[in-house]
């Protein structure tokens, strides 16, 4: 929907400017733009700033700074509107009069001091004007009226300057509906979150427990409780290759993934850790007190990745360390650095490429060995391993995700997708 079209204005509960001050308006947005943002709902209705809007139409303005408020009652909308217009507005006595019979009106049984608090008068005047409406037989006399619940329902709030982006809004709250995150959010997060939600609603199947087995094992669990639910046994396996989430939450759960590794992997198998630019510390920290630090690897591509704040840097490599069970016993020649020309995100928010993937798989370990994901997400390892005919376990502590890896999986068996092997190091 257009910023600009002529919309249903139920939220317009002032009078009309008179045409002296509408066009002293018109003429101040000419020359100095709209100033205070036009206030929308989520379907593009404005709640506020029906005279701006109206003066962008007439001036053929299509850019205009916009606050979406998302998730309010249209109670909540009318009283946002009337705030925001009595305190901008100089009403004469007449007009506050006037609205406080239309509001008496619509909803009867408002309490006095409520209405009051909305419109900023005294509960006296409120009073006074009910009295009028019940001797005309306007609006009921009730025995009880409705006070202020005292609850507060926050709204989705976004800025935007542009149409092209109130567009991108209304259509992210539309695909998130009730689930949009109810504080101020920037466009970025509300796409990413509406992104999101759409992947999982294309999650078909059921999660289905593995075979004992399976060459490819996939369990919801979380890795904490990996060992038991997969029945992994100590010193068997022979790579631990996982991508962990690249936050500072996360970090706390290091020093339980290393002590799962260290538990789980042979003597000489390798770990191969993913980790975010601001957790390399951290990690080497934590994954060396009960493994052996090798080398730092990168994955790398081309254009803009995340930017680390506050350090304004723009990432464009994911930091790979690689630590050993004890001696490294590995003979094969690697590459440290694995160049992606493609971003493969369709399934999840955090997908690595499949060819990532299978550098690192290749590099570090052997036609049927047991490599473990614990942190599979999408289920990439998973599916590298399967292309590679390597043996399979790994979890993901997300449902959904796993749902998400055992479909993708069942689908490459079932359509037999002809892979070209990666050679070793290719970049
Ligand atoms: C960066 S993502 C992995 C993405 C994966 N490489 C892919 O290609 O889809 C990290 C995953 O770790 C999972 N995770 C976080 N904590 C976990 C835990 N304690 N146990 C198991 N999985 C966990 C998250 O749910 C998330 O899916």
């Amino acid at each position: 929907m257009s910023q600009v079209t002529k919309i249903a204005t139920p939220f317009q509960l002032m009078p009309d400017l008179p045409a002296w001050e509408f066009t002293a308006l018109k003429e101040s947005i000419k020359q100095h733009g709209v100033i205070i943002p036009i206030v929308r709902d989520e379907n593009g209705t404005i709640i506020d700033g029906h005279h701006r809007d109206r003066a962008c139409h007439e001036l053929k303005i299509k850019d205009v700074p916009t606050i979406t408020l998302a998730g309010l009652t249209d109670e909540q909308k009318r009283d946002h509107a009337l705030v925001l217009n009595l305190v901008r507005r100089k009403i004469t006595r007449k007009q506050m009069r006037a609205i406080i019979s239309s509001e008496l009106r619509r909803t009867p049984d408002i309490s006095n001091q409520w209405l009051a608090e909305i419109v900023g008068s005294t509960d006296k005047t409120i009073q006074s004007v009910r009295k009028e409406l019940i001797t005309a037989s306007e609006i009921p006399s009730l025995d009880a009226y409705r006070a202020k619940d005292g609850k507060r329902y926050p709204a989705t709030r976004l800025y935007t300057e542009r149409l092209k982006q109130s567009d991108r809004v209304r259509s992210a709250l539309a695909t998130l509906g009730d689930d949009a995150p109810r504080k101020p959010v920037s466009l970025k997060l509300l796409e990413r979150e509406a992104k999101n939600k759409e992947r999982t609603s294309q999650i078909r199947g059921r999660y289905r427990k593995p075979a004992e087995h399976a060459q490819v094992r996939l369990y919801h669990s979380t890795f904490q409780k990996l060992e038991s639910v997969a029945q992994i046994e100590e010193d068997s396996v022979d790579l631990v290759l996982t991508d962990v989430p690249y936050n500072r939450e996360f970090t706390q759960q290091f020093d339980d993934l290393a002590e799962f590794t260290a538990r789980v992997l042979k003597h000489g198998g390798v770990f191969a850790v993913y980790v975010g630019v601001i957790q390399v510390a951290d990690a080497i920290k934590s994954f060396a007190r009960h493994l052996d630090y090798q080398a730092t690897s990168f994955s790398s591509w081309l254009g803009a990745g995340p930017v680390i704040q506050p350090l304004q840097c723009v990432t464009q490599t994911t930091p790979i360390l690689v630590f050993s069970k004890g001696k490294w016993t590995r003979t094969t020649r690697w590459y440290n650095c694995f160049h992606n020309s493609v971003a493969e995100q369709d399934l999840h928010e955090w997908q690595k490429p499949i060819s990532d993937t299978e550098h690192w798989l290749l590099s570090f370990s052997d036609q049927d060995d047991l490599i473990c994901d614990p942190c599979a997400g999408s289920g990439s390892t998973a599916l590298a391993c399967h292309r590679n005919e390597r043996r399979f376990v790994g979890c993901d502590c997300d449902r959904d995700a796993i749902r998400l890896a055992q479909t993708r999986l069942s689908n490459e068996m079932t359509t037999k997708i002809k892979t070209t092997k990666l050679s070793l190091g290719k970049r």
